[in-house]
């Protein structure tokens, strides 16, 4: 019996032990800590959402960015330096990736409030969140205590973050790679229900593939150039690109995706059907793109002893 209880013993320590280096997530990790964060978030995402709209869709890009290469851990938002080569010039991010100097205000008044408490990880899955509410979209909890990563990879951001010429069953080994599944692919495209995007992601769809909109592709040639214009922008939903609606469904369903990667969800393919069903149920979409969104955000976190909480985001420690 003795042996029994130190057998016992010591495996609770082991299990105790391995709590705390691989802790999980929880909805009110700042609750005595911060408790005034969610509410700073919320403020300042509003009043940037008030200056300019589309900075929701484009923290919402940056969290997704983040997640992507190496979890949710707020690589992104490092700077380059002369000894220090981040993600921010990888080829998805570099002259795209927008919405930094927003995080930036965020920390500053969260470090105000409470003191190398809360993570730039963390802030960027609090902002995003608020941004798609900001706009009209669902809202979710999210689960908090991410710490933020002492390293980032340019390389793996350029193999990692698909890319708008893909097919559909690249994105989907590509989610597949991340835990995610084709319908969260599907669900979580849907994002491109708000934002912009530029002419050289879009030039070879509106000028050479055909299951697209005749009309559609007229209108989106007179601001993209066979040839020039290369950062000229047009909205991913042609419909209403500030608001977080099902209309980007709407959109494939009409043939008017804007990049090959968005067309291919509708493309007599295995994700029509969920498609077609978001097109013409928008509180389906809202709920299954909030759930997805909560798997998105787990994706990889670094927690207990991981990583750091950094002062600025733009820097480690
Ligand atoms: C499925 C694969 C995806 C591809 C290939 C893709 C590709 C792109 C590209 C090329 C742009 C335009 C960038 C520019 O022109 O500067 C863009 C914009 C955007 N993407 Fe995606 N994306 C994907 C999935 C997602 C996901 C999962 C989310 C979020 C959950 C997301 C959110 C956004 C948003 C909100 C914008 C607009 C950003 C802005 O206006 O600043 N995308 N995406």
């Amino acid at each position: 019996m003795a042996t029994f209880m130190k057998l016992f013993v010591i495996l609770s320590i082991f299990s105790l032990l391995a709590c705390s280096t691989n802790a999980q997530l929880v909805n009110n990790f700042y609750g005595t800590t911060c408790p005034s964060l969610q509410t700073i978030v919320r403020n300042k995402m509003t009043s940037a959402i008030k200056t300019e709209p589309r900075i929701g869709a484009s923290i919402l890009r940056l969290f997704f960015h983040d997640c992507f290469v190496n979890g949710c851990d707020g690589s992104i938002l490092l700077d380059d330096t002369a000894t220090f080569t981040g993600e921010k010039n990888a080829a998805p991010n570099k002259n795209s990736a927008r919405g930094f100097e927003v995080i930036d205000t965020i920390k500053t008044s969260v470090e105000a409030s409470c003191n190398a408490t809360v993570s730039c990880a963390d802030i960027l899955a609090l902002a995003a969140r608020d941004g798609v509410f900001l706009l009209g979209g669902p809202t979710w909890v999210v689960p908090l205590g991410r710490r933020d990563a002492r390293t980032a990879s340019q390389s793996a951001a350029n193999s990692q973050i698909p890319s708008p010429f893909s097919d559909l069953s690249t994105l989907t080994t590509m989610f597949s790679a991340k835990g995610l599944t084709a319908s969260d692919l599907t669900v979580l495209s849907g994002a491109h229900t708000i934002g912009q995007g530029e002419c050289q992601f879009f030039r070879n769809r509106i000028y050479n593939e055909t299951n697209i909109d005749t009309n559609f592709a007229t209108l989106r040639k007179s601001n993209c150039p066979l040839s020039g214009g290369d950062t000229n922008l047009a909205p991913l939903d042609t419909l209403t690109p500030t608001s977080f609606d099902n209309n980007y469904y709407k959109n494939l369903v009409a043939s008017k995706g804007l990049f090959h990667s968005d067309q291919a969800l509708f493309n007599n393919g295995s994700q029509d059907n969920l498609v077609r069903s978001y097109s013409t149920n928008g509180a389906t979409f809202s709920r299954d793109f909030a759930v997805a969104m909560v798997k998105l955000s787990k994706i990889s976190p670094l927690t207990g002893t991981n990583g750091e909480i950094r002062k600025n985001c733009r820097l480690v420690n």
